[in-house]
Protein backbone atom coordinates (compact mmCIF):
# COMPACT_ATOMS: atom_id res chain seq x y z
CA UNK A 1 0.00 0.00 0.00
CA UNK A 2 0.87 3.49 -0.83
CA UNK A 3 3.31 5.27 1.80
CA UNK A 4 1.69 6.47 4.84
CA UNK A 5 -2.18 5.24 3.91
CA UNK A 6 -2.74 2.17 6.00
CA UNK A 7 -5.98 0.65 6.61
CA UNK A 8 -8.26 1.30 10.04
CA UNK A 9 -10.54 -0.86 11.00
CA UNK A 10 -13.91 0.43 10.42
CA UNK A 11 -14.73 0.37 14.25
CA UNK A 12 -11.70 2.69 15.04
CA UNK A 13 -11.91 5.57 11.99
CA UNK A 14 -14.82 7.17 13.20
CA UNK A 15 -12.31 8.40 16.16
CA UNK A 16 -10.58 10.49 12.95
CA UNK A 17 -14.27 11.73 11.83
CA UNK A 18 -15.26 12.99 15.36
CA UNK A 19 -14.24 16.62 14.54
CA UNK A 20 -16.65 18.78 16.51
CA UNK A 21 -16.75 19.29 19.74
CA UNK A 22 -17.77 17.39 22.96
CA UNK A 23 -21.00 18.51 23.97
CA UNK A 24 -22.47 17.70 27.43
CA UNK A 25 -26.17 15.86 26.81
CA UNK A 26 -28.78 17.85 29.97
CA UNK A 27 -31.81 16.56 30.86
CA UNK A 28 -34.70 16.71 33.32
CA UNK A 29 -38.04 15.76 34.50
CA UNK A 30 -39.34 17.94 37.70
CA UNK A 31 -36.33 17.94 40.32
CA UNK A 32 -34.45 14.96 38.55
CA UNK A 33 -31.56 16.39 36.80
CA UNK A 34 -28.46 14.88 34.51
CA UNK A 35 -25.65 15.27 32.67
CA UNK A 36 -23.46 13.07 30.32
CA UNK A 37 -20.95 14.15 27.69
CA UNK A 38 -21.35 12.94 24.44
CA UNK A 39 -18.79 12.99 21.38
CA UNK A 40 -21.94 11.95 18.52
CA UNK A 41 -23.16 15.02 18.09
CA UNK A 42 -23.66 17.09 15.22
CA UNK A 43 -25.73 19.78 13.52
CA UNK A 44 -28.06 18.71 11.03
CA UNK A 45 -29.65 21.86 9.89
CA UNK A 46 -29.58 25.59 10.66
CA UNK A 47 -32.23 25.21 13.58
CA UNK A 48 -31.62 21.46 14.32
CA UNK A 49 -28.55 19.21 16.30
CA UNK A 50 -28.36 15.73 16.66
CA UNK A 51 -27.03 12.99 19.64
CA UNK A 52 -26.33 10.05 20.36
CA UNK A 53 -27.97 8.95 23.53
CA UNK A 54 -27.75 5.60 24.51
CA UNK A 55 -30.68 3.75 25.65
CA UNK A 56 -28.88 2.26 29.08
CA UNK A 57 -27.97 5.84 30.21
CA UNK A 58 -30.23 7.66 32.98
CA UNK A 59 -30.05 10.78 30.71
CA UNK A 60 -32.19 9.47 27.81
CA UNK A 61 -35.16 7.77 30.36
CA UNK A 62 -35.29 11.52 30.92
CA UNK A 63 -35.25 12.95 27.82
CA UNK A 64 -37.93 10.50 27.18
CA UNK A 65 -40.04 12.12 29.47
CA UNK A 66 -39.67 15.38 28.98
CA UNK A 67 -39.28 15.62 25.35
CA UNK A 68 -36.62 17.94 25.67
CA UNK A 69 -32.82 17.74 25.76
CA UNK A 70 -29.83 20.71 26.27
CA UNK A 71 -26.74 20.53 24.70
CA UNK A 72 -24.20 22.82 25.81
CA UNK A 73 -20.18 22.95 24.24
CA UNK A 74 -18.08 22.51 27.13
CA UNK A 75 -14.17 23.86 26.93
CA UNK A 76 -11.39 22.64 28.95
CA UNK A 77 -11.81 24.65 31.92
CA UNK A 78 -14.47 21.79 33.10
CA UNK A 79 -12.59 18.44 31.59
CA UNK A 80 -12.77 17.19 34.30
CA UNK A 81 -15.95 17.87 35.79
CA UNK A 82 -17.03 16.43 32.06
CA UNK A 83 -15.04 13.49 32.29
CA UNK A 84 -16.90 12.90 36.47
CA UNK A 85 -20.44 13.19 34.35
CA UNK A 86 -18.83 10.60 31.35
CA UNK A 87 -17.62 7.77 33.71
CA UNK A 88 -20.99 7.82 36.49
CA UNK A 89 -24.15 7.01 35.74
CA UNK A 90 -27.34 8.26 37.56
CA UNK A 91 -28.58 4.89 37.21
CA UNK A 92 -26.35 3.79 40.18
CA UNK A 93 -25.20 7.25 41.95
CA UNK A 94 -28.25 9.15 42.42
CA UNK A 95 -25.83 12.52 43.71
CA UNK A 96 -24.13 12.28 40.29
CA UNK A 97 -24.68 16.09 39.64
CA UNK A 98 -23.88 17.25 42.98
CA UNK A 99 -20.69 15.04 43.17
CA UNK A 100 -19.56 16.08 39.75
CA UNK A 101 -19.63 19.91 41.22
CA UNK A 102 -20.66 21.35 37.92
CA UNK A 103 -22.12 24.31 38.67
CA UNK A 104 -24.93 26.57 36.48
CA UNK A 105 -26.57 30.17 35.06
CA UNK A 106 -29.79 30.24 35.67
CA UNK A 107 -31.47 31.98 33.16
CA UNK A 108 -34.92 33.53 33.06
CA UNK A 109 -37.73 31.62 31.16
CA UNK A 110 -35.02 29.00 30.74
CA UNK A 111 -36.73 25.71 31.17
CA UNK A 112 -32.63 23.91 32.08
CA UNK A 113 -29.75 25.43 33.92
CA UNK A 114 -26.94 25.75 32.20
CA UNK A 115 -23.69 24.21 32.60
CA UNK A 116 -20.81 26.65 33.77
CA UNK A 117 -17.41 26.48 31.82
CA UNK A 118 -19.72 26.31 28.10
CA UNK A 119 -19.62 28.63 25.65
CA UNK A 120 -22.95 27.60 24.11
CA UNK A 121 -25.80 26.07 24.94
CA UNK A 122 -28.99 24.99 23.12
CA UNK A 123 -32.11 23.90 24.52
CA UNK A 124 -33.75 21.40 21.81
CA UNK A 125 -37.52 20.02 21.41
CA UNK A 126 -37.22 16.04 20.60
CA UNK A 127 -38.40 15.38 16.81
CA UNK A 128 -40.82 12.26 16.63
CA UNK A 129 -37.94 10.45 15.10
CA UNK A 130 -39.01 6.78 17.63
CA UNK A 131 -37.65 4.62 14.50
CA UNK A 132 -34.06 5.72 14.58
CA UNK A 133 -34.26 6.50 18.11
CA UNK A 134 -34.69 2.72 19.07
CA UNK A 135 -32.41 1.29 16.29
CA UNK A 136 -29.51 3.78 16.13
CA UNK A 137 -29.67 5.56 19.31
CA UNK A 138 -29.82 8.94 17.12
CA UNK A 139 -32.01 11.82 19.05
CA UNK A 140 -32.86 14.96 16.93
CA UNK A 141 -33.82 18.10 18.21
CA UNK A 142 -35.31 21.31 17.29
CA UNK A 143 -33.24 24.40 18.73
CA UNK A 144 -35.88 26.19 20.16
CA UNK A 145 -33.61 28.67 22.22
CA UNK A 146 -30.11 29.23 22.47
CA UNK A 147 -27.06 31.01 24.58
CA UNK A 148 -23.83 32.10 23.86
CA UNK A 149 -20.59 33.45 25.78
CA UNK A 150 -19.88 36.94 23.79
CA UNK A 151 -16.52 36.33 24.69
CA UNK A 152 -16.30 33.63 21.73
CA UNK A 153 -17.91 35.29 18.67
CA UNK A 154 -16.80 38.60 17.46
CA UNK A 155 -19.14 40.29 14.61
CA UNK A 156 -20.20 36.86 13.54
CA UNK A 157 -16.64 35.11 13.56
CA UNK A 158 -15.55 32.61 16.64
CA UNK A 159 -12.31 34.31 18.15
CA UNK A 160 -10.96 31.09 20.38
CA UNK A 161 -7.18 31.87 19.10
CA UNK A 162 -7.39 35.23 21.46
CA UNK A 163 -8.57 33.59 24.18
CA UNK A 164 -7.12 31.78 27.21
CA UNK A 165 -6.15 27.88 26.16
CA UNK A 166 -8.53 26.92 28.59
CA UNK A 167 -11.49 28.42 26.46
CA UNK A 168 -11.07 25.53 23.58
CA UNK A 169 -13.54 23.41 23.34
CA UNK A 170 -12.83 19.66 23.26
CA UNK A 171 -12.22 17.57 19.56
CA UNK A 172 -12.11 13.96 21.59
CA UNK A 173 -10.98 11.20 19.73
CA UNK A 174 -12.31 8.24 22.02
CA UNK A 175 -12.04 7.97 25.64
CA UNK A 176 -10.36 10.61 27.29
CA UNK A 177 -8.27 12.00 24.54
CA UNK A 178 -9.16 15.49 23.52
CA UNK A 179 -7.26 17.92 21.67
CA UNK A 180 -7.27 21.63 22.17
CA UNK A 181 -8.53 24.24 18.79
CA UNK A 182 -5.52 24.97 17.09
CA UNK A 183 -4.46 28.24 15.29
CA UNK A 184 -6.83 29.28 12.48
CA UNK A 185 -5.79 28.69 9.40
CA UNK A 186 -5.47 32.05 7.25
CA UNK A 187 -7.53 30.81 3.46
CA UNK A 188 -6.52 33.85 1.02
CA UNK A 189 -9.81 34.96 -1.20
CA UNK A 190 -12.03 33.47 1.51
CA UNK A 191 -11.63 34.81 4.46
CA UNK A 192 -14.13 37.06 5.12
C1 LIG B 1 -15.75 11.88 26.13
C2 LIG B 1 -16.99 11.03 26.22
C3 LIG B 1 -17.86 10.98 25.14
C4 LIG B 1 -19.04 10.21 25.20
N1 LIG B 1 -19.88 10.19 24.12
C5 LIG B 1 -21.06 9.52 24.20
C6 LIG B 1 -22.00 9.58 23.11
O1 LIG B 1 -21.79 10.25 22.10
N2 LIG B 1 -23.16 8.88 23.25
C7 LIG B 1 -23.46 8.13 24.36
O2 LIG B 1 -24.54 7.52 24.43
N3 LIG B 1 -22.58 8.06 25.42
C8 LIG B 1 -21.41 8.76 25.37
N4 LIG B 1 -20.53 8.73 26.42
C9 LIG B 1 -20.86 7.93 27.61
C10 LIG B 1 -21.81 8.65 28.60
O3 LIG B 1 -21.49 10.01 28.73
C11 LIG B 1 -21.64 7.95 29.98
O4 LIG B 1 -21.95 6.58 29.87
C12 LIG B 1 -22.44 8.61 31.09
O5 LIG B 1 -21.90 8.17 32.32
C13 LIG B 1 -23.93 8.32 31.07
O6 LIG B 1 -24.49 8.89 32.23
P1 LIG B 1 -26.00 8.68 32.68
O7 LIG B 1 -26.28 7.19 32.74
O8 LIG B 1 -26.08 9.34 34.03
O9 LIG B 1 -26.85 9.36 31.66
C14 LIG B 1 -19.34 9.47 26.38
C15 LIG B 1 -18.46 9.52 27.47
C16 LIG B 1 -17.30 10.29 27.39
C17 LIG B 1 -16.38 10.33 28.58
Amino acid sequence: MTANIKTISVSEVWKLFNLGGTVLVEAQSGDDLDIMPASWSCPLDYDKLSVVIDSSHYTRKLVEKDGYFLLALPTAKIIEKLMFLGSNSKNSLSSKIEDSKIEFYKVDDCRFPLPKGCVAWAVCKVLPETEIQKKYDLFLGQIVQAFYDERVIKDGHPQFENLDADFSILPNFGGAMFYRLGKRLPVPGYDD
